[in-house]
């Protein structure tokens, strides 16, 4: 049976940091908060002249130089963001081009924070069926553009970034072992971004209901990430009849540390199992794993054979996860 594996990673955030004590000059709050209620130290800020494409392009290239492979070695490119460049052409299509991936199709996936876990979904798919032969997924946000920097329950979550993941087909008994999606668009207005699209396109009235920033019910959307990710995450393991003892790594998506800690007490993890940076990087949606998994690999947290877990939870609502052995 062919699987599909991760046959390399890479990553990319902007140089500039804004700390929790330089967001105290700009909306009341402090450090001691956001570091009590998130685990938030600083984030990553693009600079003006960057985009989500230009965030992509760098992870992936360097994706390709860990795996020694060219760009026409690819023949699709999938771009998970909710930040794109413009409604179109998609972010995908920019990187397809930026990077001379020529025999190629490309497009993205927007599941929000759930992006890149959707988009191994949907490459393992595509490599398992022979639709494709190496798929290169990335995950990119510039979420500083869409962020209200005058609201202060939002404005210190998120951040910058990009991770890349290079996919092909494996007779080896490693790879993904299996991905689970689910959204639930009843609870869609926990999370949004309701300006630009086609309901509310940009007008006076749209800017000045300040629609084309992030809004969300943090408490509410908090709740259901906590069960509904001590759920996922237990049941994945379940599915495919592996103890939690047997976990390597937990590689969560980054939006809070108490979401990720409640995540780990329900598999009985101990802390060196989790994979954690949100300190450095705060939320960056789609980004956040891929980010967080070139960090492990790089960092020498991740050795052939071992299981890695991968969770998801974000705006649609959406959430995933997958199984991995590496
Ligand atoms: O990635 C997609 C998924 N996203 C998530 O999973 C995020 C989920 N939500 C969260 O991470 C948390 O709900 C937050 C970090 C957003 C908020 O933490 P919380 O413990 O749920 O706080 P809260 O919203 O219940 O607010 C508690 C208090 C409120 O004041 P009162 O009403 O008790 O007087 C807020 O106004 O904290 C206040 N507050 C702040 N205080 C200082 C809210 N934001 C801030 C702030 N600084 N930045």
């Amino acid at each position: 049976m062919i699987r599909t594996r991760i046959i390399s990673t890479g990553s990319y955030v902007p140089e500039s940091v804004i700390t929790n004590h330089d967001l105290e000059k700009v909306v009341e709050t402090s450090d001691e908060w956001i570091m009590e209620r998130t685990g938030i130290r600083e984030r990553r800020i693009a600079d003006a002249s960057q985009a989500a494409s230009d965030l992509a392009c760098e992870a992936a290239q360097k994706a390709l130089k860990h795996a020694h492979l060219k760009p026409k070695d690819i023949d699709l490119v999938i771009v998970a963001t909710c930040t794109p460049d413009m409604p179109f052409p998609s972010t995908a299509c920019i990187v397809q081009d930026r990077l001379g991936i020529k025999h190629a199709a490309a497009f993205d996936i927007n599941a929000a924070c759930s992006g890149f876990v959707y988009g191994l979904h949907v490459a393992n798919s595509l490599i398992k069926t022979g639709a494709h032969k190496r798929i290169l997924l990335v995950g990119a946000e510039v979420l500083s553009r869409v962020t209200d920097w005058q609201d202060r329950t939002t404005c210190v979550l998120f951040g910058d970034g990009a991770g890349a993941v290079i996919l092909e087909g494996t007779q080896e008994k490693r790879g993904i072992i299996s991905t689970h999606i689910q959204s639930d668009g009843s609870l869609g207005d926990l999370i949004m971004l309701p300006g630009g699209g086609s309901r509310f396109s940009c007008s006076q009235e749209s800017i000045l209901k300040r629609l084309h920033f992030i809004k969300m019910k943090g408490n509410e959307t908090f709740k259901v990430a906590v069960r509904t990710l001590a759920e996922l995450a237990a049941n994945t393991l379940e599915a495919n009849r592996l103890d939690p003892s047997k976990l390597s790594l937990l590689i969560p998506h980054q939006a809070n540390l108490r979401i990720i800690q409640a995540t780990a007490k329900r598999l009985n993890l101990p802390d060196e199992k989790v994979f954690v940076n949100i300190e450095k990087y705060g939320n960056t949606s789609a980004a956040s794993i891929p980010i967080a998994l070139d960090e492990a690999v790089r960092a020498g947290r991740i050795n052939d054979g071992d299981h890695i877990l991968l969770e998801a939870f974000g705006g649609g609502l959406t959430w995933a996860s997958a199984l991995l052995r590496w």
